[in-house]
């Protein structure tokens, strides 16, 4: 089956209005395959500017932009938090939710991604659902265990049907800016556990959902992993503040 393929990219607290300026004109220059969408995720403050320039310069729609975080509720007393709605009014279509950073670094659960999820769901948003193991996981063979624990809190509370409009980010935390990338069998493999995982609850949403793999990808593997049967495409993180490299990985996909 032809599935779209995304190749986002997750500034994290990175990057400002120049590489706001560089990535916008060497995106204006890229070639993309058929089906193929580019999100990028700035931090907040750079939202604004992005879809600015990105309109200025008439980018193409397959070009899109996403945000790194939301909170779960609409509006209120929620001090440094920004809503699904705030984040609409300044172009944003996509939003990276439960990265390991947040899960590792500010807590988040599997039970709180899975509101931010069905808040990005009810919003129109798209959302980018990051799972993965640890590395000692990994090696106390508990990797499917761990990411089955992470996507059934989000399939209970938004409902299978609901994963039309979901994208899946598989990024081993081992791999993430540490230059050690699953090799792309690995990749693969734990890939084929996510789709079938989903395929047991419902085949004909399984073969939709989009699985991106992240962790260390850049313009050199970026071609073995996308070539892989459930790989259709990348979040990127280190390589995607490098506008020329960026524009290797996204023609790969
Ligand atoms: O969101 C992106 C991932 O955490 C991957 O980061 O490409 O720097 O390893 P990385």
């Amino acid at each position: 089956m032809n599935r779209r393929a995304i190749v986002a990219a997750n500034w994290k607290m990175n990057g400002g209005l120049a590489l706001v300026s560089t990535m916008v004109s060497e995106l204006n220059k890229v070639t993309l395959n058929d089906n193929v969408a580019v999100v990028v995720c700035p931090s907040f403050p750079y939202l604004a500017a992005f879809s600015q320039a990105s309109s200025a310069l008439n980018l193409s729609t397959s070009i899109q932009l996403g945000a790194q975080n939301l909170n779960e509720n609409a509006q209120g007393a929620f001090t440094g938090e920004v809503s699904t709605a705030m984040l609409q009014e300044v172009g944003v279509s996509y939003v990276i939710v439960g990265h390991s950073e947040r899960r590792s670094i500010y807590n988040e659960s599997s039970e709180l991604v899975a509101e931010k999820v069905a808040a990005a769901l009810n919003a129109g948003l798209t959302p980018i659902l990051c799972i993965g193991e640890s590395e000692s996981e990994r090696a106390n063979e508990q990797t499917e265990q761990v990411l089955a624990a992470q996507l059934q809190p989000v399939i209970e509370r938004v409902g299978i049907e609901k994963f039309t409009d979901v994208v899946i980010a598989y990024e081993p935390v081992w791999a993430i800016g540490t230059g050690k990338t699953a090799s792309p069998e690995m990749a693969q493999e734990t890939h084929q556990f996510i789709r079938e995982y989903i395929a047991k609850i419902d085949e004909s949403i399984a073969v939709k959902v989009p699985l991106l793999y992240g962790g260390s990808v850049n313009a050199k593997n970026c071609e073995q992993l996308f070539a892989q049967a459930d790989i259709d495409g990348g979040l990127i993180g280190g390589a995607s503040l490098k506008a020329e490299e960026f524009n290797v990985i996204c023609s790969a996909a």
